[in-house]
């Protein structure tokens, strides 16, 4: 088995070292900002305390290079995880593809860009693929697949689901995939309410919490929507209450993040966090996923 290359040390970057060692695999590390490699070990240990909390580890090397070709030289796989800037992308994903192996899968884990705008200037263009993950990428399940070549999707199904990873597959490209848009719609709405005077902040977000976001870790938009019809599913449903969703989608609401908006979401912010940090928020957010993961896996 060959090394894993882990381009972009980052959030993302971390999450995918540490999750890749937890399953046996030797990481090759690579970012150009010396302080970034220099703090990757101790970064991904903590990660990985998280994830050991759920399976047993089987520990692969963690190994930071010192350039990019040194880092992606030997790999099966390059996770390319640098900042979401189509220039930078651009030139690095064309250096990756010169250093790396022939048959290497190039992933990039962009959540926007296209890429068919990334690869302009790639040799091998069938072999690089969208793997977009979710934050944070140790522990959310989803990764999200878009590529040329089926033959080079199906060898990174079987990878990403090897990592415990549930794949989905985009059909074309779309500037944030799936998930980012089903969240940039909601989020849209989210800030309407807000800048409309309809609600606060924190009652819109335990509207979701308490409300429709339980359903959603087991079931989809479109599966509640079938169960919402009774006995009837959702052909009932289309027809019964159709009509009402067709006059909500008519009065969705438009909204630009203006300087009054974007004060009236920071105050709303403050009184929801009520002194929690960020480093709070991130950790009781991480202890209730992976209890939700321990969860999952009894059902
Ligand atoms: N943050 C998220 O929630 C999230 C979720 C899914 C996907 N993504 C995607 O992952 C990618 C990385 O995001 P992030 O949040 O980890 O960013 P980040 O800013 O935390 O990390 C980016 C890292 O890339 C390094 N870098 C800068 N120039 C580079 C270069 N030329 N080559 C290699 N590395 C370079 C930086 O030093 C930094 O360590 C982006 O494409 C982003 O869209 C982010």
């Amino acid at each position: 088995m060959g090394d894993i290359a882990v381009i972009g040390c980052g959030l993302i970057g971390a999450a995918w070292s540490a999750l890749l060692q937890h399953h046996g695999h030797n990481v090759q590390a690579f970012d150009p900002d010396a302080l970034r490699r220099a703090d990757l070990p101790s970064r991904v240990a903590k990660l990985k305390a998280q994830l050991a909390t759920l399976a047993p580890a089987e520990s692969g090397a963690l190994l930071v290079a010192d350039t990019l070709s040194a880092a992606v030289t030997n790999a099966d796989y390059i996770l390319e995880s640098a900042p979401e800037r189509l220039d930078l992308k651009i030139d690095l994903l064309r250096a990756i593809d010169v250093a790396a192996p022939a048959e290497a899968i190039i992933a990039t884990s962009t959540s926007s860009l296209l890429l068919s705008d990334m690869v302009r200037d790639v040799r091998h263009k069938a072999r690089c693929i969208v793997a977009h993950p979710f934050n944070p990428p140790h522990l959310m399940p989803l990764v999200e697949l878009f590529g040329t070549d089926p033959g080079v999707l199906d060898r990174a199904d079987i990878f990403f689901r090897a990592l415990g990873k549930v794949t989905v597959r985009l059909k074309k490209e779309m500037p944030g995939h799936i998930a980012n848009r089903l969240g940039a719609a909601l989020w849209q709405e989210a800030v309407h309410l807000v800048a409309s005077g309809v609600a606060d902040v924190g009652d819109i977000d335990a509207a979701l919490i308490h409300g429709p976001a339980m359903r959603w870790a087991i079931q989809g938009t479109h599966l509640t929507y079938h169960l919402g019809g009774g006995p009837g599913g959702i052909r009932h449903y289309l027809d019964h209450l159709g009509p009402s969703q067709e006059r909500r989608w008519a009065n969705l609401g438009k909204v630009e993040l203006t300087a009054d908006v974007k004060n009236m979401l920071i105050a709303g912010i403050e009184i929801e966090a009520a002194g929690r940090s960020i480093a709070d928020l991130e950790a009781e957010r991480d202890r209730f996923l992976i209890d939700l993961l321990k969860l999952r896996d009894h059902l």
